[in-house]
């Protein structure tokens, strides 16, 4: 959502934030702009454009038809004012010497923007970015004060969430950055310094990086980066050395980032779990809570959003199990209006890919608020998510860039039951032999799943079967109606089919009246406990004329196959296991079934990675 890049240097600053931008395509986007200082001109030049990147970028010639060497690009993801040429970013002040990109919302822009036409400042956009640009331009041409203090004024005066890059003709040789509630991250250089949304956006030119905290001010030249606190007083920024290499974030020979991160799956499951295991034991790192304090916990809140909540719907099944305590699962958007039941002896387990989730973000602080203790499962190190935990449980995943998570799923699934574990085996909830036998079955996890993805080609004829239905139910009890969520947001989030995922115990209050001939239900049976129930749902909605494709472990795949239109298995595996196995099938059939409506895969239609406004 909204992609910030910015560089200051030596060299041409248009190809380094055309490319930086094309990094960031994956958070969702629908026009894109850039500004730059340009010495033959004396001034700022500013070309936006509506729609992809590559519209931007082919009217720029690649970026060779600006000539500069500091500038600022953006990709916008509209809130305020529909998307259009004049509504990105960069906005401009009426002088055109101060231009504003942002990611985030200006939520008091009307009563500035009034103030500003008051005074006789005249709009072009409708955005709530432009008044910023106009509002540091009032102050640092009204008053006479340098670009840094009228940026300052600025600041006390606006209230919402904001990053932002600042680029002005009279300091033309340095940005502004300027981040509250939306991430921001300057990236160190030789001889140039970036600005930028995220890593993936400047890995090429620099692994040496800061994370902006909230309230913090930068000024980047060629030959540094200046910070300073809320109060504009200097302060020293933490540089962290980012390890991954940069063809993580490319798409190594694979058509979409997606199909490739779902066969990464195995190997982000290694880097996430065996570390963790050492002498038959789970072990986590720097784990910041005490076991007094775990046993007094009374109990356990995980908050989450999109498919992190949908880990947490199998997390609830999987903690309650092996820990006896009681776990709520809120949607983040949710808790934090809900007047939530937390006090100190909850511990918040707050989930989130992206560390960025404007929502979720709001809940842990709530929580916080609220004297809950808070654990993270993260995948994005150094995000506002993760540097406001208690503790973080770090996925390994890798940068994942496609919109619809996967690898970021199952990591995050992993994790919940590594904590379940640890938490069952201190608690005395959970007895030695079973706790061994998870543990070996997470160990062989990895393996299991390179098994489900030697599949692809049996999922792939499924999908040509049933891409053209405009309508598909997924159904499951128990984990399995966890499971059901996440396929089915899966499925409706790339290929654009109406998709609803049903607890099966519901058909028959409501939604079986939906089932006619060839409605296409994918009926969940994976949990062996429940394959019965889960049979005879299969039959009630297959004698109402509907297609079952069914998905079930090896060991019942005959049984299965005698009620079911068709049936993909995963290999037999423990009760905890099946939902991280089971997840794989569901989302190579979103993949292909979108493929085969010619969809936008890896950036579909109004969604974005990492939803930074309420
Ligand atoms: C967006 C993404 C989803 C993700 C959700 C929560 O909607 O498209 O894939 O599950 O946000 O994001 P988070 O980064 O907090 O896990």
């Amino acid at each position: 959502m909204c992609g910030i890049v910015g560089y200051v240097g030596s060299e041409q600053v248009a190809p380094i934030l055309l490319d930086g931008l094309s990094k960031l395509e994956y958070r969702g986007y629908d026009s894109a702009g850039v500004a730059v200082y340009s010495p033959q001109h004396h001034g700022l030049v500013v070309e936006k454009a509506k729609g992809r990147l590559q519209v931007l970028s082919d009217m720029l010639h690649g970026g060779a038809d600006l000539d500069g060497t500091v500038g600022i690009g953006h990709t916008r993801w509209a809130t305020h004012g529909a998307p259009s040429d004049v509504n990105s970013h960069p906005q401009v002040s009426r002088s055109g010497k101060i231009a504003v990109v942002h990611n985030g919302i200006i939520e008091n822009y009307a009563e500035l923007k009034q103030f500003l036409e008051e005074q006789g400042v005249p709009f072009t956009s409708e955005t709530d970015t432009e008044v910023v640009a106009q509002l540091i331009a009032y102050f640092y041409e009204s008053e006479q004060v340098d670009i840094l203090d009228a940026v300052g004024r600025v600041l006390r005066r606006i209230e919402g969430a904001y990053a932002l890059g600042i680029l002005c003709a009279d300091a033309p040789d340095q940005l502004i950055a300027v981040r509250k509630d939306s991430p921001l991250i300057l990236g160190y250089g030789d001889g140039c310094n970036f600005l930028a949304s995220d890593v993936t956006a400047i890995i090429r030119h620099t692994r040496e990086v800061s994370y902006m905290d909230d309230g913090e001010v930068a000024v980047l030249t060629r030959e540094g980066i200046r910070c300073y606190n809320h109060l504009m007083q200097p302060i020293e920024k933490e540089i962290c050395h980012v390890d991954w290499e940069v063809d993580a974030a490319e798409k190594g020979g694979y058509e979409h980032f997606m199909f490739k991160e779902i066969m990464e799956q195995p190997e982000a499951l290694r880097r996430c779990i065996f570390p963790r295991v050492r002498d038959g034991q789970v072990y986590f790192e720097d784990f910041g809570l005490s076991d007094d304090y775990l046993r007094s916990i009374s109990k356990i809140y995980i908050v989450a959003c999109g498919s992190s909540y949908h880990v947490g719907m199998v997390g609830k099944y999987h903690l309650e199990r092996l820990t006896r305590k009681p776990v709520e699962v809120a949607l983040a958007s949710e808790f934090r209006y809900m007047d939530p039941i937390v006090d100190e002896s909850t511990l918040v387990v707050v989930i989130s890919q992206s560390g960025e989730t404007l929502d979720t973000m709001a809940a842990l602080r709530e929580a916080k608020r609220l004297g809950a203790k808070i654990l993270s499962i993260v995948n994005v190190v150094g995000s506002s998510i993760a540097r406001e935990s208690d503790v973080v449980l770090y996925t390994w995943a890798g940068p994942e860039i496609a919109v619809a998570t996967t690898k970021g799923y199952s990591t995050q699934l992993a994790v919940v039951n590594l904590l379940a574990l640890y938490l069952g085996k201190l608690l005395g909830t959970l007895g030695e032999q079973e706790y061994h036998a998870i543990l070996e079955e997470m160990l062989r996890l990895p393996e299991k799943m390179d098994q489900v993805l030697t599949h692809v080609n049996e999922i792939q004829y499924l999908a040509s079967q049933y891409f053209n239905h405009d309508s598909v139910f997924f159904i499951g009890r128990n984990v399995d109606y966890a499971l059901g969520l996440e396929g089915s947001l899966k499925l409706k989030e790339i290929s654009y089919i109406h998709s609803e995922a049903y607890a099966s115990g519901e058909l028959k209050h409501g939604t079986i009246s939906l089932i006619e001939d060839g409605t296409l239900v994918v009926a969940l049976g994976t949990y062996h406990k429940l394959f019965e129930k889960a049979m005879s749902n299969v039959v009630e909605v297959k004698a109402r004329g509907a297609d079952v494709l069914a998905l079930t472990t090896e060991g019942r795949r005959e049984e299965m196959a005698k009620n079911a239109t068709a049936v993909l298995t995963i290999p037999d595996a423990h009760d905890l296991m099946l939902p991280s196995l089971g997840v794989v099938p569901l989302q190579l059939f979103a993949y292909y079934v979108a493929l085969m409506r010619g969809c936008d895969i890896d950036k579909p239609r109004n969604l974005a990675k990492s939803v930074t406004v309420e």
